[in-house]
């Protein structure tokens, strides 16, 4: 009898350990890591019988096809994770699909529709400032302009594509059809303390929050600590002061709205020398659309006064963003159905992060079941999901497809 929560963990551990050195796990897109990576995820999607390709957005895809006209379901997460993330993060939403699927092939199974599972190359937008591009490739909201954003090294996600073997003139190409894209299914470790609390192993995700990423630079003048008076500075980084406080205070007082400056890097950042610039990120989510909106507006007012108070000069752009998105009602039905079934309430709750299903929303129906998250720390090495956890979502999968299957009578 195989122990498929064990099996699904050994493997996540197994996948943790392709990383760069250091804490947790750093696996950014189009690395050596994520060749590594999704070379390993191949080789367990052929060995369960799934043709298996590599699209030209990075997107690892393994199928199991269906009868013809029947559609394709879709699951799947992200292979990237963030600088020293956890084992969990968007890769075992790779895997536990996988291995449910393994799982009901074993038990003589057959689904009377494709099934894909998708390994995304980048949703977390660490190394680009853009995020979801596979997400957004197969759902046909692909962004060409993106191409040209570069990584810290200067080097543009069009010649990252290129280095990792991939044309990105093929991008377009990869839109599905709506008309065959039954839903699609996000697996996801809740990275909140949220089902830990309630004592429920698994949970389903109701909305998507929407999210902006703006970045600021401000530029002063640089100068001797020790000769340059303190009348008259051009110090970058009490402009950069008062906008984390500003933005800080704006989400404290603004119910559901979050706000986080995640980056900042200033120049030329010596302990003698008075900051000439500042580059930093300001990051805004919330739940409705309007208030994230109405945020990022008072954003430009809290970055043109701090700028002036401080005498520099800003340049302010938003370089992300992607609406709220709802659950559907009948997957998200299905699926407390089959979490009850595994012995959990079918508790929902909505996710303050986001996902590819955010993207994949633009293509097809979307519903996403949460894993326990020990401690509500993710985003860092102690992120953590207990086998027996893996086990029962991977339990919750099958019976999700069964259900989803059982509408059809051929199975
Ligand atoms: O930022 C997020 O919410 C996700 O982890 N990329
Ligand atoms: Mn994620
Ligand atoms: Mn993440």
């Amino acid at each position: 009898m195989t122990d498929w929560g064990a099996l699904a963990a050994a493997r996540l551990d197994e996948l943790a350990r392709i990383s760069e050195p250091g804490p947790g796990v750093t696996r950014l897109p189009y690395t050596a890591e994520h060749r590594a990576a999704i070379d390993r995820l191949s080789s367990w999607m052929r060995d369960a019988g799934l043709s298996v390709h590599l699209d030209d957005a990075g997107t690892l895809v393994g199928r199991r096809e269906g009868p013809a006209q029947a559609g394709t379901f879709y699951m799947g997460s992200h292979q990237d994770s963030v600088r020293q993330g956890g084992a969990f993060d968007g890769i075992m939403g790779v895997v536990l699909p996988l291995v449910a699927l393994e799982r009901l092939l074993a038990e003589g199974t057959e689904l009377p529709f494709a099934v894909e599972i998708l390994a995304f190359a980048d949703e977390e937008g660490v190394r680009f400032p853009t995020a979801l591009t596979g997400s957004r490739a197969l759902a046909g909201a692909f962004d060409p302009d993106t191409l040209s954003m570069t990584d810290r090294e200067g080097i543009s996600l069009h010649a990252a594509l290129q280095d990792f073997g991939l044309d990105p003139r093929n991008i377009p190409a990869l839109a599905r059809d709506r008309g065959q894209a039954l839903g699609y299914l996000e697996t996801h470790i809740e990275q909140g303390p949220v089902l830990e609390r309630a004592g429920e192993a698994l949970g389903v995700v109701t909305a998507i929050c929407g999210i902006e990423r703006h970045q600021v630079t401000l530029r002063g003048t640089t100068g001797h600590a020790g000769t340059l008076p303190m009348e008259g500075r051009q110090d970058a980084l009490v402009g950069a002061a008062e906008i984390v406080t500003a933005v800080n205070a704006l989400a404290r007082r603004t119910p559901d709205l979050r706000a986080t400056v995640g980056e900042l890097n200033l120049l030329p950042n010596v302990v003698n020398a008075v900051p000439g610039e500042v580059r930093m990120t300001v990051e805004l989510r919330a739940p409705q659309d309007m208030l994230r909106k109405t945020a990022g507006e008072t954003l430009g007012t809290i970055v043109a006064q701090a700028a002036e108070r401080a005498g520099l000069e800003a340049s302010h752009w938003r370089s992300y963003s992607q609406p709220a998105q709802a659950c559907d009602a009948g997957l998200m039905a299905r699926l407390k159905d089959a979490v009850a079934a595994t012995g959990g309430a079918g508790m929902c709750l909505p996710s303050g992060a986001t996902h590819d299903a955010s993207a994949m929303a633009d293509l097809c129906p979307i519903a996403m079941l949460f894993v326990r998250c020990e401690g509500g720390v993710s985003h860092a090495p102690e992120e953590y999901a207990s086998p027996r956890d893996l086990g029962l979502a991977t339990e919750a999968l099958c019976l999700f497809l069964r259900g989803l299957a059982g509408d059809r009578p051929e199975i």
